[in-house]
């Protein structure tokens, strides 16, 4: 049973009646999304789309970091290839494919990879302090989990373009205001609770298609892009500027990038 087993990068407790709640739990490495994380969330979802006393999820982080995108050593490495191929893929897959309604409570920064698996979820709920961001920009990548879809979707070109091509962070009311997040609240964690035990009370058959056909509405026409993004990310692997980008993140400095 998940729910009772002791995972490495995840805490999961049952906060009330109907609600999981997942905590990200790698404050040291800033809730970086390593595939042991990637494939922990995988195995908790997937056992809790099948569990019925399961009617509503929470992912939460820490007070001060959500998650600070993908893991950045554990890419160091990649090749393009293994970009396209490795695990997490997989366990992203099963993140977007969860039939149930899933919250976000967001507190501090969600970036990059993390801010594409809030994205994954149903509502966001953000803290006055919490910070979003695509900074892939700024290693030499891109988004390579949905990002550069669903925040063209959420916030449109404009702020879309913005956020991605210079890496720079929104606040939380920006955010809000843009359309990324559901609500902005003083105390996040408590929020996203209250909105649960709401939405766990609700027939869990007419939760189950009333998600399907929201998503339909929001992302059915983004299938061509998730594929060119997911191309264009795992290329990136090939590049020296890549390297560079994640050279200079390792080593605290700024990155000279050459277009090579
Ligand atoms: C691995 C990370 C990390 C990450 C932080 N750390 N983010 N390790 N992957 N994404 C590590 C640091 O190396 C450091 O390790 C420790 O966590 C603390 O980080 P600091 O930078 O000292 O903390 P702080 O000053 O609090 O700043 C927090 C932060 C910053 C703003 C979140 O860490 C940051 O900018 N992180 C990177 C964000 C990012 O670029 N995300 C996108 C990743 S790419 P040490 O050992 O020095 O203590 C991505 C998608 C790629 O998500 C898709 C490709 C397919």
């Amino acid at each position: 049973m998940a729910k009772s087993q002791t995972f490495q990068d995840l805490l999961i407790d049952t906060p009330c009646e109907g609600v999981l709640r997942i905590t990200l739990n790698r404050p040291d490495a800033r809730n970086a999304l390593r595939t042991q994380l990637l494939g922990e969330l995988r195995d908790v979802l997937m056992e809790a789309v099948t569990d019925e006393s399961v009617r509503c999820a929470i992912i939460t982080g820490g007070p001060k970091v959500f998650a600070a995108g993908a893991d950045i050593r554990e890419m160091a490495d990649k090749t393009p290839v293994e970009a396209m191929t490795d695990s997490r893929q997989a366990c992203w897959q099963v993140i977007q494919d969860f039939p149930k309604p899933l919250i976000a409570a967001v507190d501090g920064y969600c970036l990059g990879g993390g801010n594409e698996l809030a994205m994954m979820c149903d509502v966001i709920v953000a803290g006055a302090g919490a910070t979003f961001g695509q900074p892939e920009i700024k290693l030499g990548m891109i988004p390579g989990a949905g990002g550069t879809q669903r925040l063209t979707a959420a916030v449109g070109k404009a702020r879309a373009m913005k956020a991605i091509l210079t890496g720079e962070f929104m606040s939380a009311q920006e955010a809000f205001e843009a359309g990324l997040v559901s609500e902005v609240s003083e105390n996040a964690q408590e929020r996203a609770l209250d909105l649960a035990k709401i939405i766990a009370a609700k027939s869990p058959i007419a939760l189950r298609l009333a998600k399907e056909a929201v998503r339909r509405a929001a992302e059915g026409g983004l299938a061509g892009g998730f594929a060119l993004e997911r191309k264009s990310a795992a290329l990136l692997f090939a590049t020296e500027d890549r390297k560079e980008g994640i050279s200079a993140f390792l080593e605290k400095r700024e990155p000279k990038f050459k277009g090579r």
